[in-house]
């Protein structure tokens, strides 16, 4: 049977002060995420989701709630996803309230049909990004990085020009997740200092923000990067690289057949798009798959 969830328990140690976590890959498609979204979604959430959504921001904030709650479950066993809510702050960040959550936050990307997020303790500041290369967009994402950091990724990243750009890309937009700003600040605020191999990945530092770490992983399909307060380990319960088993979730769910991705509205009000959702496209499990916990 093919997964179109994976989801894990995470461990941050910040020297000596321990967080539970959870991170998760929501592969599900859309039709699957829309007949389930009662189970996961608080009715706070389904009011996001309009009548004037466009079809593919409609999937994306299906899949990022979707990869939200089964994160979160890592931190809240036995707690119903749907008392759960997950709202957009004042600056849009993802704000978690409900269901005895208290000072846990998400942060979420998405990237296709896929959605990644890590939940994680407030105290300890977490932003993650996942982003297809994109041989269309090269000119602009050249443009968005230095000499030095185009330098740093050659020599650390044996991929081709795209991945090693979406990877930078990757880290600055994980880091202003972290931060809170998003991509509203100049990119050079965002900027990499130095960029060393890290098993299957890169550890990048950055030069304004000193006391944040990156790790960022290409796969044959999205990159994925997550920022933490430079002080922090973190690892999955069972003690193993969380890069690397997300790299491996990632490829997993690559590797599906194509299905094809709704992009009319299900009301019918909204205008049909003709096209997949570009990026990887995944195939309807044959099975289903199983809710987080109510
Ligand atoms: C944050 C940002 C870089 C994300 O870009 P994106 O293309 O939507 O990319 P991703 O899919 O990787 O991430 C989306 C998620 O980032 C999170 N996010 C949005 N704004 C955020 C912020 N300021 N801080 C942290 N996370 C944020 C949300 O959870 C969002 O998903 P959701 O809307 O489904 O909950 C971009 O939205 C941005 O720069 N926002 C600026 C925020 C802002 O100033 N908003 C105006 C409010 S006055």
């Amino acid at each position: 049977m093919s997964r179109s969830d994976f989801d894990a328990a995470l461990r941050f140690d910040a020297g000596g002060r321990r967080f539970a976590g959870g991170i998760a890959l929501c592969a599900a498609p859309v039709a699957t995420l829309e007949a389930e979204s009662t189970n996961f979604l608080s009715p706070e959430e389904a009011a996001l989701l309009t009548a004037r959504l466009a079809p593919r921001r409609r999937h994306s904030l299906l899949a990022g709630r979707r990869a939200a709650k089964l994160a979160l479950r890592h931190v809240l066993p036995g707690t119903a996803s749907r008392s759960v809510r997950i709202l957009p702050g004042v600056l849009d960040q993802p704000v978690v309230s409900g269901g005895g959550a208290e000072n846990l936050q998400v942060t979420l990307s998405h990237a296709g049909s896929l959605a990644v997020a890590v939940a994680h303790a407030e105290a300890c500041p977490i932003g993650v990004d996942l982003d297809l290369p994109s041989p269309e967009h090269r000119a602009a994402l050249f443009e968005q990085t230095s000499e030095t950091e185009r330098r740093l990724a050659a020599a650390a990243l044996d991929v081709d020009e795209d991945r090693r750009l979406i990877t930078l890309w990757c880290l600055k937009e994980a880091l202003s997740k972290a931060l809170r700003c998003g991509l509203t600040v100049p990119f050079g605020v965002l900027e990499i200092a130095s960029l060393v191999r890290e098993g299957q990945g890169v550890r990048a530092q950055f030069v304004n923000f000193g006391q944040y770490v990156g790790l960022g992983v290409c796969t044959a399909g999205p990159s994925f990067a997550v920022v933490m307060p430079r002080t922090v380990a973190w690892t999955l319960a069972d003690g193993s690289d969380p890069m690397t088993t997300t790299a491996q979730w990632l490829a997993e769910a690559a590797s599906r057949p194509p299905i094809p991705i709704r992009t009319a509205h299900p009301s019918g009000r909204a205008p049909v798009g003709t096209g997949p959702i570009e990026g990887l496209q995944v195939v309807v499990p044959a099975e289903g798959f199983e809710p987080p916990t109510p």
